[in-house]
């Protein structure tokens, strides 16, 4: 019998294994009842489907400009929506900082994307070469740490606290790398700066300046960016916003700006950006115009409705009400069911959709450590924190646990945070 061909596969692709959606997805459906408190989905009951019909009809109806609506649009996207999120991003930073700073941005370095994810995808594989290294905060948002360990780069966890990754640290693990001789590695460090998924954790506009001057003085062979990824920048239950990175930068030099409209409005739409500086906008662009040559154009089109009618902000105010009182009940739920039990602690996450809990550690959290199967019997989910942690520099936590409260209703998520509880209290 001829043997059958083997299949090949590419690096490429061999490095995208491993992501840890798959198996969790699995034990969830093999659950139907179980509680997710896993899920980055966000809330179904206020996805927004009057204003997005209202929208969409105006944009439907509007004869030759609907039909340019159903046409490709251009690879950096739709210009009026470019406009429209770059004087948000420029409104929102003077009110937060309480100042009328000037800025120097041009349309051109700003780019539409199906989602955020794609930008930062693009991005990754604009900058990196393979054993390219990007600082993140230690945890950090596990898609992005995919997307750099696809791409062949490095992921050095940076130590975090309380208020999110720590200047000091960062400048210890740039002195390490340089004592290593790998400082021209290093590409960009990583934020998620407002709530961060997965810490719940907000860096101050101090941290924010601190970082982006580290960057800029480590930045001697090669250019080193920030990367603001500003997903849950809107969703804020407490507390006043604060400038982001991109204030301190007006020009526009170090600074990279990722955001999305999945978590203020909706991921089905699926639009996202990117703000470059401007030397980065020619290979960006060259890189989206080999994957879309532009972004879907109707939800690019609906979306500028939605912005220029003013039929956002108010949505997110709805949305913040609702958030706010699930966040309430997973903080109080674990106050009253975890507060007392050693070893166990989060933060007091201000917004977002996600708390990062660690537990004693004796309790392994991850898919083969038994205390994930004992959760999913008991009736909850959740992600491993080992997930979240990078390739190299902090050691990972094994005893950490990312919990979402976007999708659950309060009483639902003060069972799951019970159920939870009761399994630590087992495993002590
Ligand atoms: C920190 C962070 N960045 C980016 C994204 C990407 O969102 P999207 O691709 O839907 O815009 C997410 C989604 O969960 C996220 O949590």
């Amino acid at each position: 019998m001829p043997q059958s061909p083997q299949p090949h596969l590419s690096q490429r692709a061999l490095q995208a294994a491993g992501q840890p959606i798959g198996p969790l997805m699995s034990m969830a459906l093999a659950n139907p009842d179980i509680i997710s408190l896993a899920a980055g989905f966000v809330d179904n009951q206020s996805l927004p489907t009057s204003i997005t019909r209202q929208a969409a009809e105006k944009v439907l109806t509007a004869g030759d400009q609907s039909k340019a609506a159903l046409q490709y649009g251009s690879n950096h996207g739709d210009e009026q929506l470019r406009q429209l999120i770059l004087q948000y991003t420029i409104d929102m930073n003077r009110h937060a900082a309480g100042d009328m700073q000037p800025y120097n941005v041009d349309l051109d370095q700003i780019f539409i994307t199906p989602g955020s994810n794609q930008f930062l995808f693009l991005l990754a594989d604009t900058i990196l070469d393979p054993g390219d290294i990007i600082l993140c905060a230690s945890p950090s948002y596990f898609v992005f740490i995919g997307a750099v360990k696809n791409i062949g780069g490095h992921t050095y966890g940076v130590a975090t606290d309380s208020l999110g990754l720590i200047p000091q640290a960062l400048e210890a693990a740039l002195q390490q790398l340089e004592s290593e001789g790998k400082l021209s590695r290093v590409r960009a460090i990583y934020t998620v700066p407002y709530f961060d998924n997965p810490g719940g954790t907000t860096l101050s506009a101090e941290r924010g300046q601190e970082i982006l001057e580290i960057a800029k003085r480590w930045s001697r062979e090669n250019k080193i960016y920030v990367i603001a990824d500003e997903a849950y920048r809107l969703l804020r239950y407490q507390g006043k916003d604060v400038p982001s990175i991109h204030h301190w930068d007006p020009e526009l030099e170090h600074t990279i700006v990722a955001g999305t409209f999945s978590k203020s409005f909706s991921p089905g739409i699926r639009v996202g950006w990117g703000i470059v500086p401007r030397e980065l906008a020619g290979p960006l662009g060259d890189q989206k115009s080999n994957l879309d040559f532009g972004a879907p154009h109707l939800s690019q089109k609906i979306m500028a409705t939605v912005l220029a009618d003013k039929l956002w902000l108010g949505h997110v105010d709805k949305l913040r009400n609702v958030y706010m009182e699930r966040c309430n009940a997973m903080l109080s739920a674990l106050a009253t069911h975890l507060g007392d039990v050693d070893g166990c602690h989060w933060h007091e996450t201000q917004g977002g959709l996600c708390i990062w809990l660690t537990l004693p550690n004796h309790i392994d959290t991850g898919l083969d450590g038994g205390f994930l199967q004992a959760a999913v019997d008991a009736g909850v989910i959740y992600v491993p924190g080992e997930y979240c942690f990078a390739s190299q520099g902090e050691p990972a936590n094994h005893s950490t646990i990312r919990l979402t409260f976007g999708v659950q209703s309060a009483e639902r998520i003060e069972q799951g945070v019970r159920l939870l509880s009761e399994q630590v209290k087992a495993w002590q």
